[in-house]
Formats: structure tokens, sequence, C-alpha cells
């Protein structure tokens, strides 16, 4: 059966389309090149460069490729940009969703896997999560993802649609140079870019309530989070229609302080900083309970953050290679 990797062209949509090749699944990447690279889509993988509110040309690409299941990744994903151009993260994000679900039903494609995010969540009460905490984002970013959940909810109970809602928590590595994450926006790209620069790295919030004063996220590697596309995947193919929300994360918490510690140590340069104010809406601690997904797709994560933060700068310090292996 083929599956359409939307947005297969980003980051995380690139490991995925592997993961699923590897499986023996021919796959197709629909891909607008917006933030992504043509490289980093395999030779033997057709790339159709169109937009996913297109909902003509993703019927099409449905239909030529006699395509089973659509795994959703394309979208808007910096907090920071939503908060400037809501409406157009809104015509984006949500726009997508209702574009594809329009496309799959007029070409009866019934399984579909969405990108979600811990974002939805927002500021939560307690520090760790599950899918019945409820769901509160706190910038327009989270609301779309929110809102995508629920219309695929809504609409998929129309159409029939078998469907998993992948929450993921904060992504890190890089299974090579080529896919590595080189946008400074998260986390460890941000590190590497000041390390790269000879400027500190500003932490911002050293007085919330966490046992260091730093926030508190949970980290979860690429590969590991391919793998759950995977779990979803085969699940969708073989087992009776579900309709889920799940976590992808480790459980596991690691503070700013942490990851600038583990960087020090992985790049063998310590990792100068200074500590900056708080970002506002920031959570001190946001930590994933990955049960549902263990039960209902037996996933869980296989590398822990010295993986992710080895992976990432061998990627980052390596310069990409002109051709994509398959
Ligand atoms: N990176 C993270 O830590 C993280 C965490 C939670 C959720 N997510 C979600 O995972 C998905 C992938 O994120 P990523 O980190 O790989 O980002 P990315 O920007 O590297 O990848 C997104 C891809 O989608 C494409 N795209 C964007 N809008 C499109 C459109 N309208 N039509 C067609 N293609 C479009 C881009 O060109 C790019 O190739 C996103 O939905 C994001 O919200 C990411």
């Amino acid at each position: 059966m083929t599956w359409l990797v939307t947005g297969g062209a980003g980051y995380i949509g690139a490991h995925v389309v592997r993961r699923l090749q590897a499986d023996g699944y021919p796959v197709v990447v629909l891909d607008d090149l917006s933030t992504g690279d043509p490289g980093r889509v395999p030779d033997d993988v057709p790339l159709v460069e169109a937009a996913v509110t297109d909902r003509r040309a993703v019927g099409r690409v449905l239909r030529e490729h006699r395509v089973g299941g659509v795994v959703h990744l394309a979208a808007r994903k910096s907090p920071a940009e939503s908060v400037a151009r809501p409406n157009w993260y809104h015509r984006e994000n949500v726009g997508g969703v209702a574009a594809l679900l329009d496309a799959m039903s007029g070409a009866g494609v019934r399984r579909l896997v969405f990108s979600s995010s811990a974002a939805v969540y927002g500021v939560p009460a307690g520090s760790v999560v599950n899918e019945r905490t409820p769901a509160a984002p706190i910038n327009p970013y989270g609301r779309t993802k929110l809102a995508g959940e629920r219309l695929i909810r809504t609409a998929g109970g129309a159409d029939g649609l078998s469907w998993l809602a992948l929450r993921y928590f904060n992504v890190v590595g890089a299974a090579a140079p080529r896919l590595a994450d080189r946008v400074p926006a998260n986390l460890v790209p941000i590190v590497f870019a000041a390390l790269a620069a000879g400027v500190p790295v500003t932490v911002t919030g050293a007085d919330y309530p966490t046992r260091d004063g730093t926030g508190v996220r949970d980290y979860v590697h690429v590969l590991d989070v391919a793998d759950a596309h995977a779990a979803a995947v085969r699940r969708l193919c073989t087992g009776p229609p579900t309709a889920r929300v799940l976590n992808v994360g480790t459980g596991r918490g690691y503070s700013v302080l942490d990851v600038l510690s583990r960087i020090g140590a992985v790049t063998a340069r310590p990792v100068p900083y200074r500590i900056g104010p708080r970002r506002p809406g920031d959570p001190p601690e946001v930590i994933a309970d990955p049960t549902l997904i263990g039960r209902q797709l037996g996933w869980r994560a296989a590398h822990d953050l010295t993986d992710m933060v080895a992976s990432a700068w061998l990627a980052w310090s390596t310069p990409p290679v002109p051709a994509t292996p398959g």
C-alpha cells in the first residue's frame, strides 16, 4: 500500500519517509518546499511540489499514485511566527487539514496519521501530561494543531476514517547530515548556532520552580518519532478502525542546563550561557506520559539524550553531501 507523506522534504518528514521505506511501503511526497529541501527526499521517492491547501493537487496525487494512507506533517511550526501571523497559520495549518480531508474523502482514502504537538497542552497544571490532560494551547500554533485534531475527529467520524494524531514533544537528533534540523528555532540547534558564532546562549528564565530553575522538557529522538509513525501506519494497515490522540515522548524531563551540559560533554567544549528573562507563556515543566502509545502501538523511545545530542552534533558539524542516498 502506497503512503503519501505531506511535508516529506522537512526535518521529521524525511526521517518518516525513510522509516516507511525500510518497512517496505512505497512512498510519495507532497511538499511545497517552503521550508523543505528536495535533497532530503530519496531519489526513488516521487516528490510532488504542491501546497497541501490545494485540494485538487492533493486529490490528483492520491489517485495517480493509488495512495492507501496519508501521514500529514506539512505545516508551519513556529510558535513565535504564529503570534505575528495568526490568520496565516490558521489558513496553512487548519486549511491544510481541511483540504486534505476533502481530497481524501473524494479519493476514498481512509487512513491518516496526523502530526500534532505537545503545544496543545499550553501551560498544564501538573508537569506530566497524558492524553486526558485538558488541552489549552497558549499560542496560535498550538491552537491550529488542536483545531486540526478536532477537524479530523469530526470529519473522520462522518467519513469512516481510521486515524491517529501523534502529539510529539521536543524532537532532536538526525540520521544523516542532510536530514538535520538546521533552523535555530529549538534549543539544540540554537545552542549549535551560538557555538558556531562564538556567542553565549541566552537561557530564557532561571527562576522557574524546577530543580535548577530552568525550563524542563521531554526531548525525543527523531528516529524514535519516525518509529512511532511506522507503528501507527502498521496499526492503521492491520488493525480495526481507530480514532486516537497519542503522546510521543520519553517520559523523562531535562532542564535547559542539563541539555547545555550534555552538549558540552558531547562536543568537548563548554557552552557559555547567560541568564535572560523568561519568555512569556513558557511553562516551567512539560513531560509526556507515554503509557497510552505503549499500550496501543507497543512503542517506546529507545534513544537517550546523549544519542540525540551526539547525532544532532554529528549531522550539524558535517557538511551535507549534494546527493541523498535512497
Ligand atoms: N520539530 C518539532 O520538534 C515538532 C514538535 C511537534 C510537532 N511538530 C510538527 O511536525 C511537523 C513537521 O515538523 P518539522 O520539524 O519537520 O518542520 P519542517 O519545517 O522541517 O517540515 C515541514 C515541511 O512541510 C512543508 N510544508 C509546510 N507547509 C506546507 C504546505 N502548506 N503545503 C505543502 N508543504 C508544506 C515544508 O516545506 C517542510 O518540508 C509539523 O507539522 C510540526 O508542526 C514538530
